[in-house]
């Protein structure tokens, strides 16, 4: 990949996203939703992918488990098509900036601010602010500065995560007030149709790793016959009547949505597909669409575990592409806001 200096104009615009290790598989929301727009952006962009293994050290998972989610992560994204010689792919917590930025823009956050944000506000609500962490409050900030770092014109990500980018946003925008323009304000990249891919046995609730039952979420890694039967066994809607209504019909809209993005056919020519069919007809199409989707990748997620040292390779190339916009970044914000050069 060619390297620029952030304060070049780069040939292309670029892209930043990231995702959280926090289980053992991605799931339909995170590819639908994100990743797999970050395959498609890394054709026209400068891509920087990043597996957000510090976000995950939150809830306080067991550190072999966080260890080897975090190599699954990369093999994941690998196997649905980022492509380590066009985008870097890497680990948050190898790129030190990260957190180096986060103190400075803490300095800006107003507490009123964070207190606001929704993962902090629903937790503290449900269970009182002292069992939220103070890593939970400063999450959204450690966001801002990941994004930031990096320039990007692009964050492809999920509806869930608009919130956060607008704060980055807000951020950006204050310190290039306060101090010297330096950041770019990034926009978010979210596509309407699968923004949010919802829970297929509570179709009232977005397709969840911690809110979803097993039979509401569909694993990309999981057997290729288990997510059939998910499919199958997905809640629809009262009548019998094939049709895309987000409002009336979330359960079978939903099902059209995920059928659309998986085989290219627009919604409306499956409605008119299915029409005077059942939900059963639906179901057991998707069900096969599914299967078709998840066995390779599913095979080869697996081949890439085996080749630990290769993965690990791929990630130490892509921090290294990513170290050197980061330590750029970082040198102007510390340049800007008065700390004497070491
Ligand atoms: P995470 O790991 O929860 O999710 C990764 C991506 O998947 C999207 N997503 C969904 N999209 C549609 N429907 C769903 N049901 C669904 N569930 C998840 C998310 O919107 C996200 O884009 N805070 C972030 C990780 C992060 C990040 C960043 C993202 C850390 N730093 C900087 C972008 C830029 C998160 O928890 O995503």
């Amino acid at each position: 990949m060619s390297q620029q200096t952030p304060t070049d104009a780069p040939a292309r615009p670029r892209v930043l996203s990231g995702i959280q290790p926090t289980s053992d598989s991605f799931h339909f929301g995170n590819y639908l939703g994100a990743t797999r727009q970050w395959v498609d952006l890394q054709e026209t962009h400068q891509p920087f992918f990043f597996i957000a293994n510090m976000h995950a050290l939150e809830p306080g998972p067991e550190p072999k488990v966080l260890r080897e989610r975090t190599l699954r992560s990369a093999a994941q994204l690998i196997a649905m098509g980022i492509d380590p010689e066009r985008s870097a792919i890497f680990v948050q917590s190898q790129i030190p900036e990260h957190a180096e930025l986060t103190w400075v823009l803490e300095c800006l956050t107003g507490f009123g601010e964070a207190r606001r944000m929704t993962q902090f506000k629903d937790k503290s609500a449900k269970e009182g602010e002292g069992a939220a962490s103070v890593g939970l409050f400063t999450y959204p900030i450690l966001q801002a500065a990941d994004i930031l770092l990096y320039r990007p014109a692009y964050v492809p990500v999920g509806e869930d995560q608009r919130q956060h980018l607008e704060l980055t946003r807000d951020l950006a925008q204050r310190f290039n007030h306060r101090y010297k323009k330096t950041f770019r304000l990034p926009e978010p990249y979210i596509l309407k149709e699968t923004a949010k891919i919802l829970d297929l046995q509570n179709p009232a609730i977005k397709m969840s790793k911690s809110n979803s039952s097993p039979g509401g979420i569909i694993t990309m890694l999981d057997d290729p016959k288990v997510s059939a039967k998910k499919i199958r066994s997905a809640v629809t809607d009262s009548g019998s009547e094939i049709r895309f209504d987000p409002e009336e019909k979330p359960g079978v809209s939903n099902l059209l949505t995920i059928y659309s993005a998986l085989s290219g056919r627009s919604v409306e020519d499956l409605v008119a597909s299915y029409d005077g069919q059942g939900y059963g007809a639906l179901k057991g199409d998707l069900a096969d669409v599914v299967v078709e989707f998840v066995t390779p990748f599913r095979d080869r997620t697996l081949d890439l575990l085996d080749d630990r040292a290769e993965l690990q390779r791929v990630l130490r190339a892509g921090a290294e592409t990513a170290s050197e916009v980061a330590s750029a970044t970082l040198a102007d914000v510390y340049d800007r806001v008065g700390f004497v050069a070491g």
